[in-house]
């Protein structure tokens, strides 16, 4: 099932051409990273070189992994989502070098999280620029990154005894804080604790004898996503102001905590703080289905069970399938979590089969394109939109936030989401058009519609460290403020929860319990009909170019800039589309969507005598002579009042 193709150029190849660019990349004006040092990105859980037996590369598990059914079972799916490639992500990538660039050794802490195999053999720690990490080191979060987990929290009569052990041997074990009534880590920037052996962990008793294996209950728990859906920045200490100030250099975090550093990422507070994060909510993909019917008892992202809670719920949705081929000893199972792991990203897995051979990825052209239509799948599952009219000047547009946290959430730099509306007059003429975008130049009109989306950057604190300017910046490692945050909450948000875990709505309100958001927009009176549609784009142009024009290091800029231009500029990802009526003046009495004509006023006057409401064209509440003289007043082309 892999095809082995010579035809692109290796990891290695990719590398000495960055490297080889970063030669002669000498002449460019190179600022000074702020001075940090390892020390500065330490976090607790298992260190480097700590392991009795290494993390085990994917291509191992899918000898068994992937021999049987590659829609269910495990490695198919992983190597065909983000995570799976983490570590190759040109945008990812880019990213990094200007991390490096702005405080130094900050990839120590990048590479953690987004490739944990490479980090725990040393390979991070020994070069924090990425370019010594080869082969298993570049499959990103790889099984054993996972399935290797402990729970850093010990639950006697649960956790499986082993743990005990390797909990209570732990130089450094990450602070804990109660939620929910249950004791937990504050679990982030990839403060794993693996097990020193190969023992692998999941969901099930397993009957075969396959491999050393214990069933672990963390790995249905979204405290597992937490160690990496969590992104804090442990160079600033939160100050009683609520302003965020560098640390003493080459000194780790005092307290380890992640709601002491700067909040970066926070899909997992988001979620924890929501309804999710107590109990399961039923969203049945169509709650009218009969038994029969396909969808019957199917959640709205692909899962076999209407109640979804967790991330794996609705991440890894659940189906009937084998986990391993049976020839192998597995057996068939109904709660089968599948690997999927989409998102909201619909390019960047093009541009990694693009620019690392078949043989290292596994990426085929269909596993790719699957991969594409579900995360097209989550985005359209991720809200609803409601379109209201209120008869007169004024289209409202609701769009209501069905995932489990944010919307959007995650990686804040680039990412964004936005109302586009259409009004059209008869014959379709469009009249009017608000959050428009320009596919050629990538360029969205943003001024006249809502964009839902998060800005940091840096306060004058940050600036006189660094040297760079105040204000808003895609600077990751510095920004130490966040500008502006309207993301729709999820179900279940309050203010305070939020607040107190670094995530609070900035420069917008939303009031506890809203999980959906408003915006109205300008009836013209010619118009007939109105198109709404709500947009998803993970890669805007502003980031992009940032990311290309700021390297000073490599060509890692130029590289992730080429691909996001040969796959059509991160082309925004359409999440709803409804499209409305609307008679702004009132005029089209008889409804027939032709107005105002003679049939118009013929209806009005037998509305006029009925008293009905609908005769009430200047929308006083009363009807009278004065809907007879402003129907007449429209009719000879006066705009609505
Ligand atoms: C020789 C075949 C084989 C290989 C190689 C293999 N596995 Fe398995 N694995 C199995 C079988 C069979 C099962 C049982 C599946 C079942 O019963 O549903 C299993 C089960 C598992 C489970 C589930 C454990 C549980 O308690 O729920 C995990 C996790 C797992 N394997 C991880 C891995 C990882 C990670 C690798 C690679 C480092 C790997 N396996 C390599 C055959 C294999
Ligand atoms: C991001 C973490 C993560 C990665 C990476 C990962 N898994 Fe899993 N895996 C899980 C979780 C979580 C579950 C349990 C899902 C559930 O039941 O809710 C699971 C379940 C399993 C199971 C039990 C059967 C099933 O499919 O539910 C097997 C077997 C397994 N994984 C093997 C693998 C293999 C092999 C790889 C690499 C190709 C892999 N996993 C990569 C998190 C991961
Ligand atoms: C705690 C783990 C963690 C750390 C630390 C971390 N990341 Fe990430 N990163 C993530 C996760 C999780 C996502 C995916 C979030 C999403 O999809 O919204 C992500 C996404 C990204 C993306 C988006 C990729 C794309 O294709 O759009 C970039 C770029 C990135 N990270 C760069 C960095 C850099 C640079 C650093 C270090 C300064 C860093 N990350 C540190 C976990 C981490
Ligand atoms: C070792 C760190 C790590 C762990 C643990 C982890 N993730 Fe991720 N995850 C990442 C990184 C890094 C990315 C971004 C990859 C990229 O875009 O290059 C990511 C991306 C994602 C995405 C977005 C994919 C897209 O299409 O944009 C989803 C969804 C996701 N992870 C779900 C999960 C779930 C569910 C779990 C727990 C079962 C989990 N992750 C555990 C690091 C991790
Ligand atoms: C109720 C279902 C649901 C739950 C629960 C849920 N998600 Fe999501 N998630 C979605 C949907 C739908 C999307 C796509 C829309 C979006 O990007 O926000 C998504 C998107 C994401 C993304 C991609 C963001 C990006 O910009 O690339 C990440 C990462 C992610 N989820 C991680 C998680 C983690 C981690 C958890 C648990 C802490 C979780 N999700 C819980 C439904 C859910």
């Amino acid at each position: 099932m892999r095809g082995k193709s010579l035809k692109r150029p290796s990891a290695e190849t990719l590398y000495v051409a960055l490297v080889a660019a970063a030669a002669v990349g000498v002449t460019l004006a190179v600022a000074t990273p702020v001075p940090t040092t390892l020390r500065d990105f330490f976090n607790g859980g298992t260190q480097p070189n700590t392991l009795i037996e290494p993390l085990m590369t994917a291509q191992v598990c899918s000898n068994c992994h992937s021999y049987y059914d590659e829609h269910t079972e495990p490695y198919s799916l992983w190597s065909a989502s983000m995570m799976g490639q983490a570590s190759r992500d040109p945008i990812f990538h880019a990213a990094l070098a200007v991390a490096n660039q702005d405080a130094s050794f900050a990839g120590e802490m990048c590479l953690r999280c987004h490739s944990p195999q490479g980090w725990s053999r040393g390979a991070v720690s020994a070069d924090t620029s990425g370019a010594s990490l080869e082969g298993e080191d570049l499959q990103g979060i790889s099984c054993s990154a996972c399935h290797r987990a402990v729970d850093p929290v010990y639950k006697p009569g649960t956790s499986p005894t082993r743990d005990q052990a390797i909990l209570a041997n732990l130089t450094t074990p990450m602070p804990t804080h109660s939620v929910h009534g249950t004791v937990e880590a504050l679990a982030h920037n990839a403060s794993f604790v693996w097990d020193p052996e190969d023992y692998r962990r999941g969901p099930y008793e397993i009957t075969a004898n396959p491999h050393r294996w214990v069933r672990s209950e963390y790995h249905r728990d979204p405290a597992l996503c937490a160690n990496c859906h969590e992104v804090s920045n442990p160079v600033y200490t939160k100050q009683p102001d609520g302003s965020y100030q560098l640390n003493a250099l080459n000194t780790p975090h005092e307290t380890l905590n992640k709601y002491d550093m700067f909040p970066v990422e926070r899909t997992y507070s988001e979620w924890q703080n929501s309804t999710f994060g107590t109990q399961a909510v039923a969203l049945a993909k169509n709650p009218n289905a009969l038994p029969d019917d396909p969808d019957f008892g199917m959640n709205r992202f692909g899962g076999n069970d209407v109640n979804v809670r967790t991330c794996q719920d609705c991440h890894m949705p659940r189906t009937k399938g084998y986990g391993a081929n049976p020839a192998q000893g597995a057996i068939l199972r109904n709660d089968l979590g599948k690997h999927t792991f989409n998102g909201a990203n619909t390019w960047v897995l093009r541009a990694v089969a693009q620019l690392y051979p078949e043989y290292e990825t596994d990426l085929t052209e269909a596993g790719v394109n699957d991969s594409i239509q579900r995360s097209h799948e989550m985005l359209d599952a991720a809200s609803d939109l409601e379109l209201t009219f209120d008869g007169y000047t004024n289209l409202n547009a609701r769009i209501i936030n069905m995932t489990g946290h944010k919307l959007p959430t995650g990686y804040p730099e680039g990412r964004r989401m936005w109302i586009n509306v259409k009004f059209f007059a008869m014959n379709d003429v469009l009249i009017a058009e608000y959050g428009a975008y320009n596919s050629d130049l990538a360029e969205l009109t943003t001024a006249d519609t809502k964009v839902y989306e998060a800005k940091m950057g840096l306060d004058a604190h940050a600036s006189n460290a660094s040297g760079k300017p105040i204000g808003e910046s895609f600077h990751f490692v510095l920004n130490n403020q966040w500008l502006k945050d309207n993301r729709i909450p999820p179900i279940g948000f309050t203010n305070a929860a939020f607040a107190s875990v670094g995530a609070a709505p900035v420069a917008v309100v939303y009031v506890d319990g809203q999980y959906w958001d408003d915006t109205a927009y300008p009836v013209p009176p010619a118009a007939v009909r109105a198109e709404v549609r709500v947009y998803h784009q993970t890669t805007t142009k502003e980031y992009i170019e940032f990311l290309r024009d700021q390297n000073t290091t490599n060509n890692a800029g130029t590289i992730a800039y080429d691909q996001w231009e040969l796959f059509g500029k991160s082309p925004p990802a359409l999440m709803d589309e409804k499209i409305i009526a609307v008679n702004p003046c009132g005029v089209d009495v008889n409804s027939d969507g032709v107005y105002p004509d003679e049939r118009d006023f013929d209806s009005l006057l037998d509305y006029y005598w009925m008293t009905d409401m609908r005769a009430d064209i200047n929308h006083d509440g009363l009807v009278n002579g004065n809907d007879i003289i402003s129907f007449i007043d429209r009719f000879a082309g006066a705009p609505c009042e």
